[in-house]
């Protein structure tokens, strides 16, 4: 986010207008910060019953799957990060899979062009984000499952259950959820969606009014009773294949049973005395992310301005190159024997990436080699860490914000709309943002290229910084920022998620920065550099937990840009 960091020669003032609503918070015993003050509190209570930062991110989840429907979910998939008190650090990947029947062409018409259509806001999208087509098979409930099987203390039963009793007696509806009431109500061409926030009397639930998800309660039950079978197998399996035939999608029964959540090896990487753990693909968030860091270790920064015309123009050098090596190589490993993931991670490659930045004018993005993908900005992210100092990092979606925003009466949860994730058009390249290379392409069971990036940054092997935000590609740029501004220029992590952020993607050749950034001498010297620039109200929700190593206090801080977020510790 967002908020005018004054600079004054190496010391930075930050001056944060007096509407800024960052929850922020300390404490000795544990903290959890998410997107919905609900799900924040239902995290603390499973960790003062004793449960450890694997037991309280399970609970948090479900809950989020309830009141922050735009991206918290059982019918999408996400990445998990978890470091224990000793600094020994894991990942579970959930993330959603192409279904069986999934084929590299299936989104383009005859002539194979990827044809447009409606959204579910009633807006023209390219069909690839559109309809059951567009749903890859859901990874949540089995990421969770595996997490806890592996790594939780608590009765998983005891984890579930504050969602269900919040979906089934209702929570007052907050204003950012009423704006979405509204629009879907006046607009949405996808019945489920217009009813998605009605009463049983056909009328919209009004602020503040309790909002209850009866049947999304008694799906949360199945998974409470059965575990990862509760939603992959049984009724509610059977309701989902029911509902892709009736819709043509092509999620079958096989694909639900087949699919599995996968622990594997984090991306690791340093910054001067810090270890920075991150999500391997089929994220590119981890890989991007330690190589701009990476590329920064390179770097004085007491030399360079904080938001100055040479920093700026470096931040979006450095960007500009990760996000081009990020479109020629990464996808789901599984599926390609080499992504050269060392190489882009090392320090030899940095130093090569960095010996061509020239400081005085912008390299030109190459749009006819490598382009890049698309991905949804609605995401959510959520940080915890417990008393014994063990923390996970969360990430997970439904792509876009409320995904497809297809669901079953029966079931009550909304469906992702994951597949846009993937490269849509074989060979296609533009500089508007579409991407045709190889390693993103469509296979049966192979998982889309994802931004998220959930981080967890090391000191003295003992976890010191968690941190993550939603926001498409520029989750892997408001991630990097921050975690430069705390581990590079020392600013605590509320201050460091505050602090304005630029962007950029390599294609479209752009920075994108937040506006209020850049004075408009700034804004010159950098177009005279061959930048070109454009402005957005805000990038990046981040949700972060930075421990005050010296005074044994957590410190945590839910980015004013998000709504309904709160950092809640005890
Ligand atoms: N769907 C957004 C992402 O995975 O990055």
């Amino acid at each position: 986010m967002k908020h005018l960091p004054l600079f004054s020669g190496i010391f930075l003032l930050i001056s944060l207008p007096s509407t800024v609503a960052i929850s922020q918070t300390y404490a000795r015993n544990g903290i959890v910060v998410s997107s919905s003050k609900i799900a924040s509190e239902v995290g603390i209570d499973i960790l003062q019953k004793g449960g450890n930062a694997v037991d309280a991110s399970v609970a948090t989840a479900f809950t989020l799957a309830v009141t922050h429907p735009a991206a918290g979910n059982i019918g999408g998939g996400g990445f998990l990060v978890f470091m224990n008190s000793l600094g020994i650090t894991t990942t579970i990947d959930f993330r959603e899979k192409a279904p069986l029947k999934a084929s590299p062409k299936m989104f383009l018409d005859e002539g194979g062009t990827l044809t447009k259509g409606k959204n579910l806001s009633g807006k023209e999208s390219t069909v690839n984000h559109i309809g059951a087509k567009s749903i890859g098979v859901p990874g949540t409930v089995a990421g969770l499952y595996l997490a806890h099987q592996k790594y939780g203390s608590l009765p998983w039963a005891d984890l579930v259950q504050p969602a269900i009793d919040i979906a089934e007696n209702g929570f007052p509806l907050t204003w950012s959820l009423l704006q979405a009431a509204t629009r879907f109500d006046a607009n949405s061409p996808i019945p489920f969606l217009r009813d998605y926030f009605k009463k049983d009397n056909g009328q919209l639930t009004q602020f503040e009014e309790l909002w209850k998800q009866p049947e999304l309660a008694k799906t949360l039950s199945e998974i409470r009773d059965h575990g990862q079978d509760g939603f992959y197998k049984g009724v509610v399996a059977a309701e989902i294949v029911s509902f892709m035939e009736k819709n043509g999608g092509i999620i079958t029964k096989e694909d639900l049973q087949r699919y599995t959540a996968v622990e594997r090896k984090p991306i690791k990487g340093t910054y001067k005395d810090y270890e920075i753990y991150s999500m391997p693909p089929p994220s590119s968030g981890g890989v991007a992310l330690i190589e701009m860091m990476n590329l920064m270790e390179l770097v004085d920064l007491d030399s360079i301005e904080f938001n100055s015309t040479a920093y700026v123009h470096l931040l979006a050098e450095v960007m500009r190159r990760a996000f081009a090596d990020r479109a020629e190589h990464l996808g789901d490993a599984d599926f390609s024997k080499d992504m050269s993931l060392e190489k882009l991670t090392s320090k030899v490659f940095a130093r090569k990436r960095f010996d061509n930045i020239d400081r005085s004018i912008a390299s030109i993005s190459d749009s006819t080699k490598f382009g890049q993908i698309y991905d949804g900005a609605n995401t959510t992210h959520f940080s915890v860490m417990d008393k014994n100092g063990n923390a996970v990092s969360l990430t997970f979606t439904l792509e876009q914000g409320y995904g497809s925003g297809m669901g079953s009466d029966k079931l009550g949860f909304i469906f992702n709309n994951e597949m846009g994730d993937f490269n849509p058009v074989p060979g296609a390249t533009t500089t508007t943002g579409q991407i045709g290379t190889n390693p993103n392409l469509i296979q049966p069971e192979k998982r889309m290229l994802s931004s998220m990036t959930p981080t967890i940054v090391a000191k003295n092997g003992k976890p010191y910084l968690v941190i993550g935000s939603p926001g498409g590609r520029t989750i892997i740029n408001t991630v990097f920022q921050t975690v430069l501004n705390v581990i590079g220029y020392d600013i605590q992590v509320d201050k460091a998620i505050e602090a304005m952020k630029i962007h950029h993607s390599w294609l479209p050749d752009k920075i994108v920065y937040e506006k209020g950034l850049l004075s408009p001498d700034t804004r010159k010297a950098l177009e005279a550099m061959n930048h070109s620039l454009v402005s957005k109200n805000s990038l990046g929700e981040l949700m972060g937990i930075q421990m005050d190593t010296k005074n044994k206090i957590m410190i945590g801080a839910s980015d004013s840009s998000s709504p309904d977020g709160a950092a809640i510790g005890y």
